[in-house]
């Protein structure tokens, strides 16, 4: 249920100068907090300020098997999360009394993760009397990008976002805090976690991405002739699997243990095949936002992909074409942190939307409810 407090509605009430929210951030396998302060409030398009973050990354604790491990994650965020908060306040000189609200993040994602979160951020708010935001994971990566812009250049909506991560790979007009309209999804795989794969199958370590970009960087991407998927295709789409496929080929086709020349070229032809195919289906949706919203003017980026220097620069070269600004969070908000759900928590707040502390952890929670799944997608948040 979502209530409106009536200190930060319109009308005759007050609304405070300056409001800072705590974000509580467990969904995968990063345990994260921030404050985060925005200021003046009245102003729904003003950026903010990270006031103290803190990220607890688990990668040590998932590397030997390759992935994520979900009870793992769970046990490991209940270890952490208390102690990632504390630090956060203690960085910020603040109080809890001295916050305006408290957010967490309520789905999607691996539910013993979201539920430890969920359930920190509930006893805190029950604890303070502060209003409680549950926030959608996807809805904080594709909010991001506000935050971060220069004050005397806020990012307004409507914009077109691309929405890149290891379980996500979407392309959505993001028309309010609240309302997102789909333009394409993945058919199968995710855009990180072909990347992932693909590092995985060149003996690249865990995580993939940033490790296949660091291969790409010394390598030919000319050398193995890649598919481009979808590229030419009608609509928003996206498809993975049929790249990973040919990249598993090509390395079976090298000799035995392919020298790192080898490895760098193949890592080199996938980061280019998936750029293109992303900037290609991004064009597209370029033309339907142009539709939709002839007064849209803004290109943005985010989720963990969004951290790749190959992918930014493809789709800086995209929206100069088509004369929209491009924006991207700066790298270390683009993976999984506490500022951007902090940051959805002001973004709420400010509005205020606030929720009932029986808001319950969702495992599922798509952007946009009224699009159809994808034909052949996966059973992926
Ligand atoms: O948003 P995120 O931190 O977590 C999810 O919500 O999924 O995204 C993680 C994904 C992983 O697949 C990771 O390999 C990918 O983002 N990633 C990258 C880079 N940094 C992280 N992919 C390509 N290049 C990078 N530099
Ligand atoms: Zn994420």
């Amino acid at each position: 249920m979502v209530t409106r407090p009536a200190p930060y509605t319109a009308g005759i009430m007050r609304v405070p100068r300056i409001m800072r929210v705590l974000g509580i951030e467990t969904s995968c396998d990063e345990t994260a907090a921030a404050i985060v302060e925005t200021m003046p409030v009245a102003d729904p398009d003003m950026p903010g300020r990270i006031v103290s973050q803190v990220v607890h990354t688990q990668l040590a604790d998932h590397r030997p098997y390759g992935g994520v491990v979900p009870e793992i994650a769970a046990r490991a965020h209940l270890d952490h999360l208390d102690g990632v908060i504390r630090q956060v306040l203690d960085e910020a000189g603040l109080a809890l009394r001295q916050l305006d609200g408290i957010a967490a993040t309520a789905g999607p994602g691996l539910i013993g993760g979201v539920l430890v979160g969920i359930t920190s951020g509930k006893s805190l708010a029950l604890a303070t009397g502060l209003p409680f935001m549950a926030i959608n994971h996807l809805a904080a990566h594709a909010l991001t990008a506000r935050l971060t812009v220069p004050p005397d250049a806020p990012l307004r909506f409507p914009y077109l976002l691309l929405l890149i991560s290891g379980g996500h790979c979407q392309l959505l007009i993001v028309e309010s805090v609240e309302r997102y309209v789909r333009l394409g999804t993945t058919i199968d795989d995710a855009v990180g976690e072909a990347f992932d794969k693909t590092a995985k199958l060149l003996g690249l370590g865990y995580p993939g991405g940033p490790a296949v970009e660091r291969a790409a960087a010394s390598g030919d991407a000319a050398r193995f002739p890649l598919p481009r998927p979808m590229v030419g295709r009608p609509g928003c789409d996206f498809s993975f699997s049929g790249l990973k496929t040919a990249v598993r080929l090509a390395a079976a086709r090298l000799p035995t243990d392919g020298g790192p020349q080898d490895i760098a070229d193949l890592a080199a032809a996938f980061q280019e095949a998936a750029a293109a195919s992303l900037a290609d289906r991004t064009a597209r949706a370029i033309e339907l936002f142009r539709q939709r919203h002839p007064e849209g003017a803004a290109l943005v980026v985010a989720g963990g992909v969004a951290a790749n220097g190959a992918i930014r620069r493809r789709l800086t070269e995209l929206a100069e074409r088509h004369g929209l600004r491009f924006v991207a969070p700066p790298p270390v908000l683009c993976t999984d942190n506490g500022a951007m759900v902090a940051w959805a928590g002001v973004e709420r707040l400010r509005l205020g939307l606030v929720d009932d502390l029986s808001f319950a952890a969702r495992p599922r929670w798509p952007l946009d409810p009224s699009a159809a799944p994808a034909i052949g997608a996966g059973v992926k948040a």
